[in-house]
């Protein structure tokens, strides 16, 4: 059935109320491919909440790569897992702002009518990792919009009630859609994993990125000294807003960079690049960084062990550039450094990072707004990196600074940013 997209931001049913459908952006398999073939609008029944479930009217919603990932079925499809057998169809999106509008049984914390954001982690309150450990530890753990369905690309959407978290009052519905995946990523590799302290030393790898922009500015609100890699001028003056010492353009390092295979000669080569980044970052921070924030992961991998502080850390969440990685372990072992993996967040970490979002002392930084249609074209975007930073897609809310009902610094609108 065809949807109308100008309709999208209307509803004609009250909180405590579902309508039957719902205008969604829904993958399914047979058509994985190119984000703009994948995604297609389909009206879709609105799912009623489970025990602890609360659905939300999702006012704005924020895009990430892991929804192009769902398109093209790669690395792998996500319908094999999560709870797609059960629905068989897929609706991504991880990240949102909106208004809580059923709640399930035995929800008792929020209500109809509350104005939220969603953290995008899920894990079966049935795990016992999740009551001693952590819910990202539970075997149960699921990415919500990506491993999950009844994601944020639609008018309503099913989440855990642990997910949710009070929106900030100072933002609008869009400024707020948009920073928690990638936000409380920082938040747990810095402040949980690496235990960052005034004073600390740090080099951010691709500052001005999705994770990079709050890696930067954690560091300036806990007194941590930053230096920012970026790819050029104007990023690293974006860096540099934020609150890093100063930046590095990686080009004036570009042999730095593993490929993999180099012969001995070309191997040499690239290390006394590292050398030569190292050396910077010491000239600018004043000494070697005690953290290292990882993500690129194989072209850089090498060059941050080999330039943490002995006994520093190496905190890494991701591998843009590839994930088989090496580099000369004698670095490691030698000067005792740590290498950490961390992997999103959990619900107290995204709580407390969200409490720094409503204080303003961290503001999101958006590129680009769209309205509902522009779903399959961000990620397209995405996909063929033509974006330069957030996109944040409007549902529920009618203009861009909908919902913001205190001041406060709101969103910074960044050209730059991926
Ligand atoms: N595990 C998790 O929970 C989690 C959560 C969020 C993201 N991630 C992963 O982390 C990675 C980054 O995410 P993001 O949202 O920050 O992406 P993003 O917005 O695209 O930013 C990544 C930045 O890394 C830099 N970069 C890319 N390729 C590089 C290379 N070959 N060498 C050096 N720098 C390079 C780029 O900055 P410059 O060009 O300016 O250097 C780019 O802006 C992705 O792989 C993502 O899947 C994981």
């Amino acid at each position: 059935m065809a949807v109308d997209v100008s309709e999208v931001s209307k509803l004609d049913v009250e909180p405590g109320t579902l309508p039957d459908t719902m205008a969604a952006w829904v993958i399914r398999q047979e058509r994985e491919g190119e984000p703009t073939d994948a995604f297609q609008l389909e009206e879709i029944e609105v799912p009623e909440p489970g025990a602890f479930e609360v659905i939300v009217r999702v006012m704005a919603a924020g895009v990430n790569f892991n929804n192009v990932w769902a398109s093209l079925g790669k690395p792998v499809s996500v319908f094999g897992y999560g709870d797609h057998p059960e629905y068989g169809h897929h609706i991504g999106g991880s990240d949102a702002s909106g208004i809580v509008w059923k709640v399930g049984e035995g929800v008792t914390k929020w209500k109809e009518g509350d104005e939220v954001v969603i953290h995008c982690n899920q894990a079966s309150y049935e795990d016992v990792e999740v009551h001693g450990l952590d819910p990202m530890a539970a075997p149960s753990q699921e990415i919500w919009g990506y491993e999950t369905t009844w994601g944020s690309f639609a008018q309503f959407t099913k989440v855990q009630a642990q997910q949710l978290l009070a929106k900030p009052k100072n933002l609008s519905w869009v400024e707020s859609s948009a920073y928690g995946l990638t936000y409380f990523t920082a938040y747990r590799m810095l402040i949980d994993q690496c235990k960052l302290q005034a004073g600390h030393n740090v080099l951010i790898w691709g500052a001005a990125g999705g994770l990079g922009v709050f890696a930067v500015q954690l560091c300036k609100a806990a007194g941590a000294n930053a230096v920012g890699v970026v790819s050029s001028e104007e990023k690293g003056e974006l860096v540099k807003r934020l609150g890093a010492v100063d930046y590095i353009d990686r080009n004036e390092f570009a042999g730095m960079m593993r490929k993999g295979g180099e012969s001995p000669d070309e191997e040499k080569a690239r290390f006394k690049e590292s050398r030569a980044f190292a050396k910077k970052v010491k000239g600018i921070l004043g000494d070697a960084p005690d953290i290292v924030f990882e993500h690129v992961g194989q072209a850089t991998f090498p060059t941050s062990v080999f330039t943490v502080k002995p006994f520093g850390k190496v905190v890494i969440c991701g591998a843009t550039s590839g994930y088989t990685l090496d580099f000369d372990v004698r670095y490691l072992w030698m000067k005792q450094k740590q290498i950490i993996g961390s992997h999103f967040a959990n619900a107290y970490e995204c709580m407390r990072a969200n409490e720094l979002m409503a204080e303003g002392k961290i503001q999101p930084v958006l590129w680009k707004t769209m309205g509902f249609e522009g779903v399959p074209e961000a990620h397209q975007m995405l996909h063929e990196n033509r974006h330069q930073g957030k996109i944040a897609i409007m549902v529920g809310a009618e203009s861009e600074d909908e919902g913001k009902i205190e001041d406060g610094p709101g969103a910074i609108r960044a050209e730059v940013g991926a």
